[in-house]
């Protein structure tokens, strides 16, 4: 391998991971490589490396706004940068992670899933409608996050296409124009401005704390523990915040969740078989897929740190990369066999330590339930191409496939 190679490596197939994650795992898992900017960076790849990297409060995403630190692109703002970061860093993001965790209890989780399947099965009649052969992530797995995304803010059902639209625009860097995308920032946030006097006005005519009540509603009622309320342009960027955090990311699970399964037919039929491991089978699609959690994480070293792989210096940027750490043949027995059964089951594709994803129990709530649906609706789904023919979207971030055509 070159000095510092490009990143992120082509992976040789679709469902495949990379080659040189697993020779970088064994000969040198601490390894400059270079980011599409130009700029070098430090490539993390064991399992020990990457969760210490992600936990260890000597490296911070705050430090990634230094001038020094590595950027992806010349231009890349990552999706916690942007106007929404800073409103966020002004509340402090102790105490936002705080206030927001109270609404992801496993109570209000379990009292969404019949709603999540609901709106599954909707997507699934109007797929059956439309014939076979279909494509999954229009059909299903592009909509769905988001339909959830707005029950969890409260927005009525006949706006939930606007959200699917702006949603398209923030993520697409590529496919508007600033002027587009600024057009799209103004509106949510007028959109957003409007919904939370509505649920202000609802809040102060009273009324007490259920487990369906919408995030909104709950940050809008809840102060912290200094009795202080979120502010409005903290509740706007909360809004844009869950929208890129938690759309493209649950979407692009969904469709490698199915291409997973079915590109071996047996996992399918396993589960056919036995719906009772739906729950440990989400867990290991999600440890499995070398896609979804895409580029990895970055971090700022803000202190010399020996990582069990070797040191990584003051002043570097790491990028940890949570799928190859999740296929480390040192941390898993089997590592790249995906076992439908495998419990326990600590992956490391939501993250790790004080920035960990606040919506997995969500994400794993909708993966379940949309295969839970397909499963019962669908049980001769299979793949209408090779999996090798399959497409991943050229992204950076994430590479969720561009389409998943299937059968029935
Ligand atoms: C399978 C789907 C998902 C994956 C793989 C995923 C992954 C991640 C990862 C890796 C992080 C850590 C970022 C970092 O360390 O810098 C993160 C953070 C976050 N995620 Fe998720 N996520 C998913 C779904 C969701 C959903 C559905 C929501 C909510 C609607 C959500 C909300 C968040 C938020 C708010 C953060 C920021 C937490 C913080 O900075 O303290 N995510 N996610």
């Amino acid at each position: 391998m070159t000095e510092a190679p490009d990143y992120p490596f082509a992976p040789p197939a679709p469902l495949t991971p990379p080659a040189e994650w697993a020779e970088l795992r064994q000969q040198c898992p601490v390894a400059r490589v270079t980011l599409p900017s130009g700029d070098r960076a430090t490539l993390l790849t064991r399992y020990d490396d990457v969760r210490l990297a992600l936990t260890d409060p000597r490296l911070s995403r705050e430090g990634l706004a230094g001038a020094d630190a590595a950027r992806i692109t010349a231009s890349t703002d990552s999706i916690f940068a942007s106007p929404m970061a800073s409103a966020l860093n002004d509340e402090g993001h102790e105490r936002w992670r705080r206030m927001l965790g109270k609404w992801f209890t496993a109570k209000r989780m379990q009292a969404l899933r019949p709603r999540i399947e609901a709106t599954a099965d909707r997507l699934v009649d109007a797929m059956l409608e439309h014939g076979k052969p279909a494509d999954l992530v229009t059909r299903l797995a592009f909509p769905l996050p988001v339909f959830v995304i707005c029950d969890m803010l409260g927005v009525p059902e006949g706006d939930r296409d606007l959200f699917k639209r702006w949603s398209d625009t923030f993520l697409n860097l590529t496919r508007y124009t600033r002027e587009e995308m600024a057009a799209a920032q103004r509106d949510f946030a007028a959109y957003m401005t409007g919904l939370i006097d509505e649920k202000r006005d609802l809040v102060a005519a009273g009324g007490t704390e259920t487990d369906e009540e919408d995030l909104l509603t709950l940050l809008l009622r809840g102060a912290d523990s200094e009795g202080r309320p979120m502010s409005e342009a903290g509740l706007v960027a909360t809004g844009q915040a869950l929208l890129l955090a938690g759309h493209e990311t649950t979407a692009g699970f969904i469709g490698m969740m199915f291409a997973h399964l079915l590109s071996d037919r047996r996992r399918w039929e396993r589960l056919l078989e036995d719906r009772t491991l739906i729950r440990t089978a989400v867990e290991e699609v999600i440890r499995f897929d070398p896609n979804g959690s895409g580029f990895g994480m970055l971090r700022y070293v803000h202190e010399d740190v020996d990582l069990p792989g070797g040191p990584v210096r003051a002043g570097d940027t790491v990028v940890c990369s949570m799928a190859s750490a999740n296929r480390d043949e040192n941390a898993w027995a089997g590592a790249d066999d995906m076992d439908l059964a495998r419990t326990p089951n600590a992956h490391l594709a939501f993250g790790a330590g004080p920035h960990s994803c606040l919506g997995q129990p969500l994400a794993r709530t909708e993966l379940q339930a949309v295969l839970d649906v397909l499963l019962r609706r669908l049980p001769t789904l299979d793949l209408a191409v090779e999996a090798s023919e399959l497409r991943r979207v050229d992204g950076l971030l994430t590479t969720p496939l561009v389409e998943l055509p299937v059968t029935w």
